[in-house]
């Protein structure tokens, strides 16, 4: 399915919605907020239309990079730019600025940083190892992309927005009836060897699987409705419909990889509790 009037995050991020928010926004029922405990690059956030916002992740350097766009709008994107120059598209650069980056406690400083390592790094995975060292090696494109009308963009709709650098559970214990909630988990790995939950250090296993889809469960019998996204498997199947979801499937093609060979469609669904 594709957007033709969407606005595009501007940020490269694994299992990002672009491409599926006219999909999601189908399903999503009325409400005042909308709250995503998984907000990623905030596709969904940027193509849908509540008059306020909650928007949650467990990535600091995400959440802060987000928080210094919205309380800085322009002479932040401006700060930015200053990072992509064609001095700096070079493996040597881009491993200086990664150590600094994993150095820094700089929080504005770091957040720049964080936005030149997602658009000049491999594929723009956002990869951390065990210790919280973002380790993503040098992605070689010759001129990579700044994003300015996108973060203009961005900053602007996020005026009604509250961004909390917090796990889901935490998220969820602040929901109020008024709410509609978007939940975009990392996905349960396809096959043991492709692993989709690297997104942050921490990683999110099947019991945070079963534990998002009961809260999603509880929320229904109160009226507040639950979309959840994830990948269409037997597994995800049962566990959505025991806890009392409808589902729609449907295929995607995954740029994620950067094999275009391993680019086949991927099973996804939507599962909708309330
Ligand atoms: C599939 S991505 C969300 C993509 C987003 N919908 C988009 O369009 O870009 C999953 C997100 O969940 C975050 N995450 C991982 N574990 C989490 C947890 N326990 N609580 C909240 N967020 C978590 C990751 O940092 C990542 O940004």
């Amino acid at each position: 399915m594709n957007n033709l009037h969407t606005s595009k995050p501007f940020l490269k991020w694994p299992g990002g919605k672009y491409r599926l928010t006219n999909r999601i926004n189908k399903k999503l029922g009325q409400g005042k907020r909308l709250v995503e405990p998984f907000v990623g690059s905030a596709a969904v956030f940027l193509n849908t239309d509540y008059q306020d916002y909650l928007l949650a992740d467990t990535n600091q350097d995400l959440i802060n990079l987000y928080l210094h766009l919205q309380s800085e709008g322009l002479v932040f994107v401006e700060y930015c730019k200053t990072f992509f120059t064609k001095k700096n598209n070079n493996e040597g650069k881009y491993y200086k600025f990664r150590e600094e980056f994993n150095a820094s406690t700089e929080s504005r400083l770091k957040s720049a940083l964080f936005l030149y390592l997602n658009r000049h790094c491999y594929n723009g995975l956002c990869r951390y190892n065990s210790k919280g060292i973002f380790n993503t090696p040098f992605g070689r494109y010759s001129r990579p992309y700044f994003p300015q009308n996108e973060m203009l963009n961005f900053f602007h709709k996020a005026k009604n927005a509250e961004f909390i650098c917090a796990s889901f559970s935490d998220t969820i214990r602040r929901i109020t009836k008024h709410d509609v909630v978007y939940c975009d988990p990392p996905y349960v790995p396809l096959s043991k060897t492709a692993n989709f939950t690297d997104y942050s250090a921490g990683g999110f296993n099947w019991k945070d699987q079963i534990a998002l889809a009961d809260w999603a469960s509880r929320l229904a019998t109160k009226g507040i409705q639950v979309v959840i996204s994830n990948h269409n498997t037997p597994t995800t199947r049962e566990l959505y419909l025991k806890a009392g979801a409808t589902m729609e499937n449907f295929k995607v093609r995954r740029t994620i990889s950067c094999n275009p060979d391993k680019r086949n469609p991927v099973g996804e669904l939507l599962a909708v509790f309330g």
